[in-house]
């Protein structure tokens, strides 16, 4: 067998999966990220009840599967406060593993996705284990190192429901043989104690997510425009190893960019932005074409600003432009 080609930056991360093309966090969609050149699969990681890991991007399943249209699970509707926000739905930690696998995904935007859409009602909500064997099938066939870049969501909650993350999943990776500095995952949060709680446990790659605005749920830090500023760089700098911003943290489009990407380099941490959309209804204006929020604009042209401004690596819907942006940067 030919050897396994190794990963260089910039990096392309399929953004849960190709969830432009196909409904988000399934295996149909991570499948397609990878066919597509995708260099990393994204999972958001939520618990169920039997306490196996799942990808969705919240714990709340309503909007994102069919659970709605079981009657057998109407009973299971519950209003939870989550991060201090009320949510009224289904929950992943209310359903078993065997449960959970008789719901099946839909798009979550289908008035943006409409072809996405038309995949409603195929594929499972796929567990962590079952994307790892993914990977490294994949891996295998394609002679490519396909990595994994799994989010904790949620950590604080699913810990005060007895439900801690940090050392099963480092214990799950390290069953497959990654945990170490060079294996092919990142591991990020938007909350800062869980990832220091990981650092402690693991030498797997850490990134401090985040956002605009607003600041972590744990709330252990100052709010992200502080984490932003050299000195919040610099603590971040001792646990993790880079950052995954909003991508509006660096360039809005409008503004001149800021100085994130220099600062964090400053102190060693690489930045990988998210989220990087081909629909106009994400993309700032000099980017879109027409004013239909559905149809696409030059997503190729904004993620080749931010390779230009120094980006380490790119979150996508749309891993297809994103590896081809990126080859052809290269
Ligand atoms: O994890 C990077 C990016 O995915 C963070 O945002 O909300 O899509 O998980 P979200
Ligand atoms: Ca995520």
């Amino acid at each position: 067998m030919a050897p396994v080609k190794s990963l260089s930056s910039p990096i392309v991360i399929a953004h849960r999966g190709a969830s432009g093309l196909r409904p988000e966090h399934t295996l149909a969609s991570y499948t397609l990220a990878i066919e597509q050149g995708a260099d990393f699969i994204e999972p958001d990681l939520v618990f169920t009840k039997d306490d196996i890991f799942v990808a969705r991007h919240e714990n709340d399943i309503t909007g994102t599967t069919d659970v709605a249209t079981h009657p057998e699970f109407a009973d299971r509707k519950a209003t939870k406060v989550i991060d201090g926000e009320s949510h009224t739905g289904w929950f992943t930690e209310d359903f078993t593993l065997a449960e959970l696998k008789t719901l099946r995904a839909k798009e979550r935007l289908p008035q943006l996705r409409p072809d996405s859409a038309k995949y409603d009602g195929q594929f499972e909500v796929p567990t962590l284990a079952e994307i790892i064997a993914l990977a490294k099938a994949q891996t295998k066939k394609t002679g490519r190192t396909i990595g994994i870049y799994p989010e904790t969501k949620h950590p604080s909650y699913f810990a005060s429901i007895g439900m801690p993350m940090e050392a099963r999943l480092v214990a799950q990776l390290k069953a497959v043989g990654w945990d170490s500095a060079d294996a092919p995952v990142f591991i990020q949060s938007f909350e800062v104690n869980n990832l220091k709680a990981l650092h402690k446990l693991t030498k797997i790659r850490l990134i401090q997510l985040m956002d605009a605005s607003g600041g972590p749920a744990d709330k252990a830090a100052p709010r992200y425009a502080a984490m932003a500023m050299p000195e919040g760089l610099k603590a971040i700098a001792r646990y993790a190893y880079g950052i995954g911003p909003n991508k509006n943290m660096i360039w809005n489009g409008v503004a001149p960019p800021t100085s994130l990407v220099a600062d964090a380099h400053a102190v060693g941490l690489r930045l990988h932005p998210w989220t990087f959309r081909a629909e106009n209804a994400f993309l700032p204006a000099l980017f879109r074409d027409g004013t239909n929020p559905a149809t696409h604009g030059q997503l190729s042209a904004e993620i080749t600003a931010y390779l230009k401004l120094g980006v380490d690596g790119v979150f996508t819907d749309y891993p297809q432009i994103g590896a081809r942006t990126v080859a052809a940067f290269k």
